[in-house]
């Protein structure tokens, strides 16, 4: 493997002179680009995925949340070279360095450039900063005391500033602090050190960064690859292709399969230019095997000895990334090295206040906001702590309807709860209890507005089942919310909450044979789609109870809709409160325009 770029991200303002300072070092490296646009052509020849031509994707993984749809992060990757060392800058422009562009700039970083003003010291902002570059886990930080020249270059400043950034520091766990006394201006100790800060006995900002050691830990940690597809281009051949993320691999080395766990041994590693006798971390490979086993996209290749954990539950920070915010309990899909699960946030443990690190209670997170989450996936992966292994640690949360990413995470621990508690296997399933009651278990979904006209169809459909012999049971919101979901309002996180509860309520009583009707505003597209993939494929009808906003309001059965227009109800559907309309419902009913018999014929047409 070449070796390979100093990565580094600058913190600071347009006034602490960050600008000054990459322009002066882009400058004065005499910034040789077509170098890099030549390396940068040979490596997407090698492992890049736009056939040949130059990827620059290729030098912006990590949380790769700017390669998502939907959303743009403000971070511009600079490269440059200096005879000994070749660099990429992760610059944010200086007055929009919110926390989501600065940790997606960290998330690749060996090193982060943290800029104050020498007359002005440790801002909020520069604690802000080192949090931020602590949690993204880079271990090095470079302290730019710039504008010494407003100061007199004196040396009592810059050993007080240090000595305070390095108490900051100690707290958040940043073991290497380099402190160096600078003008960008006039371009002291940019480059080479400058006999204006004769006290200051150590190199100049650019050797600093030529001189620094690369660790490189995980090149001798175990094997650990996310197999990223599956290259099968013809019925003789079937490899698995990815980029070490940790260790180095061999023909014959034994490894294992995550998550089944199956065992088998390396045939060939081949790469750009045909088998090798070996490759390792940062390698982009293709590995062949001895036995026919079964690997796919998003299985994690490891060596069997010192094995990752595999869980389906984590405490997790949390960067959010979205305009719109958190809801706990909705789910998102989870995307982790190469494997995408669905997710949800079961409980936002605190936030974290970014400025000052204090912890507080949360029941949402916000733009740019930080917290520590509990999460649960629908199935268990293998992961590294992010402290660990930052490939194999961090995540992202994409919105399953948008396709933004919202969120951007790193592993902390696995909870061993859930892993205890195993599925009961039993014996009488559904179809069989089912069949005995002469019937389909069956989950009628209807949503709409308030006083659409949900109940009353319900009810008419379960009257017209009972004559017909049919074992029913409807789940009403009104009735619901007395008992089992008294407890909840209805702020947004209050209603995903309910649909949850209602959604696995009613798969309950289909599993025990029943036709269960459901009639809830469900106002939302996400709840209603985890509602569905909670029943077998053709078992759950979702039925749009379409009654213009106009009309439920000139109806207005239980005076709610004059309250909420007169302000005195907050959060009501159809007024202050989004109502989602379904895209491919099984029934769509204009109850407005039809009279309500011929919509339950509608229904019980589709049930049979
Ligand atoms: S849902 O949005 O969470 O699915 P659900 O169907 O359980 O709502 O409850 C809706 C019923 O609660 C309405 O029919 C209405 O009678 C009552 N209600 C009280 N406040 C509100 C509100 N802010 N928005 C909607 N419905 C409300």
């Amino acid at each position: 493997m070449t070796t390979r770029p100093l990565r580094f991200i600058t913190c600071g303002s347009v006034d602490d002179g960050k600008s000054t300072l990459i322009g002066r070092m882009l400058h004065e490296s005499k910034c040789v680009f077509e170098d890099q646009m030549e390396s940068l052509a040979k490596d997407s020849r090698q492992f890049g995925t736009q056939s040949g031509k130059v990827d620059f994707a290729l030098l912006v993984d990590g949380l790769q949340a700017e390669r998502e749809q939907g959303i743009t992060i403000d971070v511009a990757y600079r490269f440059f070279s200096t005879p000994k060392r070749k660099f990429i800058v992760a610059d944010t422009p200086g007055h929009e360095q919110y926390t989501r562009n600065m940790a997606t700039g960290a998330s690749t970083a060996d090193l982060a450039i943290l800029l104050v003003d020498a007359r002005k010291g440790i801002l909020t902002q520069t604690r802000r900063h080192a949090r931020i570059v602590a949690m993204m886990g880079i271990r090095k930080v470079v302290l730019a005391i710039n504008k010494m020249d407003l100061v007199g270059y004196e040396e009592a400043t810059f050993r007080r500033i240090t000595s305070e950034f390095e108490e900051v520091a100690a707290g958040l766990g940043i073991p290497s602090v380099m402190a160096i006394p600078l003008s960008a201006l006039e371009g002291d100790n940019v480059v080479a050190p400058s006999g204006r800060t004769p006290w200051y006995g150590g190199l100049g900002l650019l050797g600093l960064l030529e001189g620094v050691a690369l660790e490189e830990p995980l090149g001798s940690a175990p094997f650990r690859m996310p197999v990223q597809w599956i290259n099968r281009p013809n019925a003789e051949f079937r490899g698995a292709c990815g980029r070490i993320a940790q260790g180095r691999i061999r023909p014959k080395d034994p490894v294992r399969i995550l998550p089944s766990g199956v065992e088998t041994r390396v045939k060939e590693v081949l790469a750009w230019g045909g088998p090798q006798g070996g490759a390792e971390i940062g390698d982009s490979i293709t590995l062949t095997f001895e036995d026919e086993v079964d690997v796919s996209r998003g299985d994690l290749l490891t060596s069997p000895e010192d094995a990752p954990q595999v869980a389906d539950q984590f405490e997790a920070n949390l960067i959010w990334m979205s305009e719109h915010p958190l809801v706990a309990g909705r789910p998102y899909l989870l995307k982790l090295h190469a494997k995408e699960v669905t997710a949800t946030v079961t409980s936002i443990k605190h936030a974290v206040e970014v400025n000052t690190g204090a912890h507080g209670a949360a029941r949402s997170l916000g733009l740019n906001e930080i917290g520590v989450v509990n999460l649960s996936l629908n199935q268990p992966v293998p992961f590294e702590p992010y402290a660990t292994n930052r490939t194999l640690g961090s995540f992202i949360l994409v919105d399953k309807l948008t396709f933004e990413t919202v969120g951007a995470g790193m592993i902390q621990f696995a909870l061993r709860r859930a892993m205890n508690i195993h599925w009961q296997a039993l014996e009488v399933d559904r179809a069989a209890r089912a069949r005995l009651m002469g019937q389909k278990a069956t989950c009628v979904w209807f949503t709409g507005l308030s006083g659409s006209g949900k109940s009353t169809l319900a009810n008419l459909l379960d009257k017209r089942l009972h004559t017909e012999g049919k074992h029913t049971y409807i789940l009403d919101g009104d009735n619901v919310r007395h008992g089992l979901n008294r407890d909840l309002g209805f702020t947004e996180a209050d209603r995903v909450e309910n649909i949850r509860r209602v959604a696995e309520v009613a798969k309950l009583m289909s599993d025990a044979g029943l036709i269960v009707l459901v009639a809830f505003i469900s106002p939302f597209r996400s709840e209603r789609r985890m509602a569905r993939d909670l029943f077998p494929e053709g078992d759950f009808i979702e039925v749009f109870v379409d009654t213009p906003l106009e009309e439920c309001e000139r109806r207005d059965v239980k005076g709610l809709y004059a309250k909420a227009r007169r302000g005195e109800l907050r959060n009501f559907t159809g007024i202050d409160s989004a109502y989602e309309p379904p895209e491919h419902p099984e029934l769509h009913l204009r109850a407005g325009e039809s009279s309500l018999d011929s919509c339950v014929e509608a229904i019980l047409k589709h049930l049979s």
